[in-house]
């Protein structure tokens, strides 16, 4: 693994609330990702299932977990089911875990060759009521793709027809919204990964350079500090791509007076960070831009103050939304009348600034978590205010991610540099 190792008590201790919100006699079954294929015999990269890593640590594709906690066989309570390797194996795809490494990353003691997995279900079968199945239930997530999950889920209605089956999703939710101090250590970690590449992307960036070429920078310092990559597709967009959402192409030319919109986050042991710049290609924000940051740049700094037990993300989302509406009257592009007058529907900001500014990260970017509950020491979510002005070449966005604790937050990005005068001096040290 590339990561640092991590104690396995962590997930010990992850399965050990799990099981405690399990009713009497269920037996509890989690998957890993399938391995997606990419042409010919290629395969995407393959990304753990981030509900069987919270549980089990395990970075292995074909991995399942089998939790029994009241099954008479002992050795069935808790139980992992991994690839068993031979030479063949060994020359074409390298090292899969042993039994010992497994049972060392997971902290469970029995460890099976997936061979086993399916006398052992069986048999646990025998004494149990409930069977807890996992399921994606993002609520904006439509997946027309099939998972060995949903697969299991069709398979075992129609082999086990008389056991009552239940979702395992709403009960992992819960547990991982609230993040351990662990977990806490592994999202600064990948905070402080992408507060690195930033640091890079300052000194590197000038009129010419190309999007992908920044992209490549991030990549460099991502990989050497042991992050596997991104949590989430790097969102390099200078000028008027800054005004596309979700612009991914990153293939143009950053030019002389535009800005530089940069979305990206490193993902370290599996966790994201998710971390949002806009620096002036040529190291100097003009006065409109300047005007346009600073506002932005304030509504952040009010937003994040708000980031305290009891609020809910939809407040925050709210909050955003009328804090900006006033900056833009302030920037001229509307006036307090024009909103008097609007159509309530479709308010006049929506124009400029489209978008919520608070969801919650962990081991997904949009990780799981609801943006009606409230918020609870643990939690981690992001702040992230912006402005789009495609008439103007402008698009701003800053984004840090904030963790909620008992009194005030803490911003896990708090020395990533933010405020114009420090990108300007960073940039332009190098010349
Ligand atoms: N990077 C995705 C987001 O900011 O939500
Ligand atoms: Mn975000
Ligand atoms: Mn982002």
């Amino acid at each position: 693994m590339r990561h640092q190792p991590i104690d396995s008590l962590l997930f010990k201790t992850n399965r050990e609330r799990f099981i405690h919100r399990l009713p009497e006699n269920a037996t509890a079954i989690l998957f890993s990702n399938d391995q997606y294929p990419r042409n010919g015999d290629q395969l995407f990269k393959f990304r753990q299932n981030s509900d069987l890593f919270y549980l089990t640590g395990i970075d292995q594709e074909k991995t399942i977990l089998m939790i029994s906690p009241n099954c008479p066989n002992q050795k069935l309570r808790e139980t992992l089911f991994i690839i068993k390797t031979n030479e063949k194996l060994a020359t074409w795809e390298g090292h899969k875990y042993t039994i010992k490494e497994a049972r060392d990353i997971s902290g469970i003691e029995n460890i099976f060759w997936l061979d086993d997995f399916e006398a052992s279900l069986r048999e646990s079968l025998s004494s149990t009521k409930t069977v807890f199945l996992n399921s994606n239930e993002y609520v904006k997530f439509f997946n027309d793709v099939s998972d060995k999950n949903h697969r299991f889920a069709l398979d075992f209605k129609n082999k086990y027809p008389l056991h009552k089956m239940e979702r395992a999703a709403p009960i992992l939710t819960e547990l991982r919204t609230i993040k351990s101090a662990e977990e806490i250590k592994l999202i600064q970690e990948a905070c402080d990964i992408t507060h690195k590449s930033f640091e890079r992307i300052l000194k590197y960036t000038k009129p010419g350079v190309h999007e992908f070429e920044i992209e490549a920078e991030i990549d460099h310092e991502f990989t050497i500090n042991r992050a596997n990559g991104h949590g989430y597709a790097p969102i390099i967009a200078s000028g008027k791509n800054a005004c596309v959402l979700h612009y991914i192409d990153n293939n143009e030319v950053c030019s002389d007076g535009d800005l530089l919109l940069m979305d990206f986050g490193a993902e370290y042991a599996n966790y994201t960070a998710d971390m949002s710049r806009t620096i002036p290609v040529n190291g100097k924000f003009s006065e409109r831009q300047k005007d346009c940051y600073e506002a932005v740049l304030r509504v952040f700094k009010e937003l994040r103050k708000l980031y305290i037990r009891g609020n809910t993300p939809d407040f925050i989302n709210t909050s955003a939304e009328k804090l900006m509406e006033a900056e833009m009257i302030k920037l001229g592009l509307f006036t307090a009348e024009d909103v008097k007058n609007q159509d309530g529907d479709n308010p006049l900001f929506k124009k400029y600034f489209m978008h919520g500014v608070a969801h919650p990260i962990g081991l997904d970017v949009h990780d799981v978590g609801s943006k009606y509950a409230p918020f609870a020491p643990g939690m981690v979510f992001t702040c992230e205010p912006g402005l789009y002005i495609l008439e103007e070449n402008i698009g701003i966005r800053i984004e840090n991610d904030i963790l909620i604790t008992e009194d005030q937050p803490i911003d896990l990005m708090e020395n990533i540099p933010i405020e114009i005068s420090e990108i300007e001096r960073m940039m332009n040290e190098s010349l």
